[in-house]
């Protein structure tokens, strides 16, 4: 009676565990969740998500086998109340179960190789009609060189749909690491170093990433943002980024942004076409074509820019962007200088 009792408890304490287990795992479950890998959005993410899909139910398999048996082992050979008998019987070795055990995981690894290699050379090849982007880690956002369009924009990628894209990794200064989950896998981004990535974007829309590898203090604000456009809306973003910035007329709260913008420094670090050429910090002469700044973690908007100019590192620890020290209304007139750059 007493045993009895005693193995429903233990049934009960086991049942918990494997409901709080299962809790945790549903908890990877998201809704909203953009920067999931088993929604490929291009041909590129669809090659690894064919992979990573049979690889895993391999895995998934093995490991259900595995952990059965050792739970079947540790239930069925456990030690008993009353079982004072003698050592169960030592075995050593087995030729025949040695073999197994080493044939068969060597013959399931050789079946994953062979997708596996394919996979690699289908996207080691770069397609020849690609849009060429040079990608350059900062501490802590992205530049895009557009070379063969004479344009350079930072935090979002804007590409054509339907477009293969070549992109060419650098850092000026950490290792980072770019990814966009629903387009293509992480790959490094190296201080001395040059690494190439492609994809390709199935449709227009806006795909979330993420730089993979910690940068220092805002690595998490390091956001990728991919935006892909019809061919028609890309060639009129070019052509909008190609245009020079607009010069405010003179006593206006634009025009004094503008000469604070070069009395305090910032055209020291940024570039505005025709007025600096900063490198340190984001290209702004068509700032207000983006929809984000600040690594991409803030919506472009009049509140998070002032939030942003009141104090960067106290929004995105480590920015080298200082605290300036501006006053409210340096800080309106900046603003409305920042609003005419589109
Ligand atoms: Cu850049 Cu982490």
């Amino acid at each position: 009676m007493n045993g009895f009792t005693n193995c429903t408890k233990r049934f009960r304490r086991l049942g918990a565990v494997g409901a709080a287990g299962l809790l945790l795992a549903l908890t990877a479950c998201a809704e909203n969740a953009p920067q999931t890998t088993f929604e490929p959005a291009g041909p590129v993410a669809r090659t690894i998500n064919n992979l990573a899909n049979p690889v895993f139910i391999v895995a998934g398999i093995v490991f259900l086998l595995v952990q059965g048996l050792v739970v079947v082992a540790v239930v069925k050979f456990r030690a008993r109340p009353g079982d004072d008998g003698p050592e169960p019987r030592q075995v050593h070795g087995n030729t025949r179960l040695e073999v197994g055990w080493t044939l068969i995981p060597a013959l399931i690894l050789f079946a994953i190789a062979i997708p596996t290699i394919k996979t690699i050379f289908d996207l080691s090849h770069t397609p020849d009609n690609a849009l060429n982007v040079t990608v350059i880690g900062h501490q802590f956002w992205w530049e895009y060189r557009y070379d063969d369009l004479g344009i350079s924009t930072a935090n979002e990628l804007n590409i054509p749909a339907g477009v293969p894209v070549s992109l060419t990794l650098e850092s000026v200064d950490v290792i980072h690491s770019y990814w966009i989950p629903a387009l293509a896998g992480k790959t490094d981004v190296i201080p001395g170093r040059t690494n190439r990535m492609h994809f390709e974007a199935d449709n227009p829309g806006t795909y979330l990433g993420q730089c993979t590898e910690y940068c220092g203090l805002s690595h998490a604000n390091m956001r990728a943002l991919a935006i892909a456009h019809t061919p028609a809306e890309f060639d009129a973003w070019v052509a909008a980024q190609r245009a020079p910035a607009v010069t405010p007329g003179s006593s206006s709260a634009a025009f004094e942004g503008l000469n604070l913008f070069n009395a305090k420094g910032c055209a020291g670090c940024h570039t505005v076409a025709g007025v600096s050429q900063g490198k340190v910090g984001p290209e702004l002469t068509h700032l207000y074509s983006r929809t984000t700044f600040a690594g991409s973690t803030l919506a472009l908007d009049e509140e998070n820019l002032r939030l942003w100019l009141e104090n960067p590192p106290g929004v995105k620890p480590g920015s080298l962007m200082p605290n300036l020290g501006l006053t409210e209304e340096e800080i309106t007139q900046l603003i409305a200088y920042l609003e005419t750059l589109k």
